[in-house]
């Protein structure tokens, strides 16, 4: 039996979600993966960092979560009054970082996790800002310090996108993708195509609790650039700035270009995508990155993905076309990624 103990900075929707999970999981992971998990140490903004040695008690976190009670609250345990500081003075073997993506410059998250990487903790996140800006370096400093840094549920959450193209496809040469990474927009346009427009598909999206009350991130595809960041640098190894991806989000779509397209037996889907292609002079190849909307036959597989769903296409040199279709979000779905990659960090 491995014992694993993790430390988790941020517990909001994914941190809450991901304690849950490996609560009610924690003995079918003993008895299937022969491993123990338990949880010594909880960070957020408000209260800084609370660490047990010998592990919290994860319904009396979940508890002072959930009634907003102070982290600090919890009995004999050490705190610190962040984040960072509680990482430097403790130990644990994977950092399972999921705090705010912030795509300018990847703080708080891009500190955490470059601590955990250099102490030589292993660090899994759902968190797209470092992922997204410094995949590459991050993955780098990892390898230093003889650990692993996985981004599995960065993208399309706990759908095993990342590790089934890295992993599961290995030794393929992957050419292309396209995919529909962003459930909000999805879901947007696929109202527009049952007849509503947008003020009110977005509208209805926010009362479901699908888009947030500021939406640009979703709706102007930054969201759907960082995804695309993240798989340029993880399946081809190119380090992208957010602005060399084409991006266009669906702001501007009418209900009338959406039924125009939709009686030509098309769908207007946000397509992130990825190509590998020669440059000008033919000499060179480079990597093309666009998000856009885009009319899709109902031929292709992605046409028929409605509301919040994701899906990737993968064009590879052997599989020919792989697509894979799941969640996007939702905090057990995520936590399935996150505990997807400590079980892969630890064996
Ligand atoms: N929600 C999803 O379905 C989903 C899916 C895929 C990926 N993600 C990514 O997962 C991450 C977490 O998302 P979420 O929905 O859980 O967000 P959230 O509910 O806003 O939670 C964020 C948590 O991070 C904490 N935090 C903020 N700054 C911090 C700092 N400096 N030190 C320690 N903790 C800090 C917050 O503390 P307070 O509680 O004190 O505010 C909060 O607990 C994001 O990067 C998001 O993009 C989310």
């Amino acid at each position: 039996m491995k014992n694993i103990r993790l430390s988790l900075v941020g517990f909001g929707v994914v941190g809450q979600g991901f304690a849950e999970l490996i609560m009610t999981k924690h003995d079918f992971l003993k008895q299937h993966y022969g491993v123990d998990i338990s949880l010594v140490g909880v960070a957020n903004s408000r209260h800084g960092f609370v660490y047990r040695q010998d592990g919290l008690d994860i319904p009396t976190i979940l508890r002072l979560a959930t009634e907003k009670e102070p982290l600090t609250v919890y009995p004999e345990a050490t705190y610190w009054d962040n984040a960072l500081e509680g990482l430097q003075a403790s130990s644990a073997d994977v950092l399972v970082e999921v705090t705010p993506t912030n795509l300018r410059d990847a703080e708080p998250g891009m500190s955490h996790i470059r601590e955990a990487l250099s102490k030589g903790m292993h660090v899994v996140t759902a968190n797209k800002g470092p992922a997204a800006l410094a995949a590459n370096e991050l993955i780098s400093l990892a390898h230093r310090h003889r650990v692993q840094l996985r981004v599995e549920s960065t993208v399309m959450a706990g759908t095993p996108v990342i590790s089934t193209i890295r992993e599961g496809m290995a030794g393929a040469q992957v050419y292309a993708m396209r995919g529909i990474l962003n459930g909000t927009t999805n879901y947007i346009l696929s109202a527009m195509a049952e007849g509503g427009d947008y003020v009110e598909a977005l509208a209805d999206a926010q009362s479901k609790g699908y888009a947030e009350t500021d939406p640009t991130a979703d709706v102007e595809g930054y969201d759907a650039v960082a995804k695309t960041l993240i798989l340029a640098a993880l399946v081809f190894g190119y380090t992208l700035k957010p602005e060399q991806v084409v991006r266009k989000g669906i702001t501007a779509m009418t209900r009338e270009q959406i039924q125009t397209v939709h009686d030509q037996d098309k769908r207007i889907k946000l397509i992130a995508s990825l190509r590998m292609m020669s440059d000008g002079d033919g000499k060179n190849t480079i990597l093309e990155a666009r998000v856009e909307p885009t009319a899709l036959p109902l031929t292709d597989p992605l046409a028929r993905i409605d509301g919040v769903t994701n899906a990737l296409t993968i064009h590879s040199d052997t599989l020919h076309e792989v697509t894979i279709i799941g969640p996007g979000a939702g905090s057990i779905q995520t936590g399935q990624g996150l505990l997807a990659d400590v079980l892969a960090c630890v064996q």
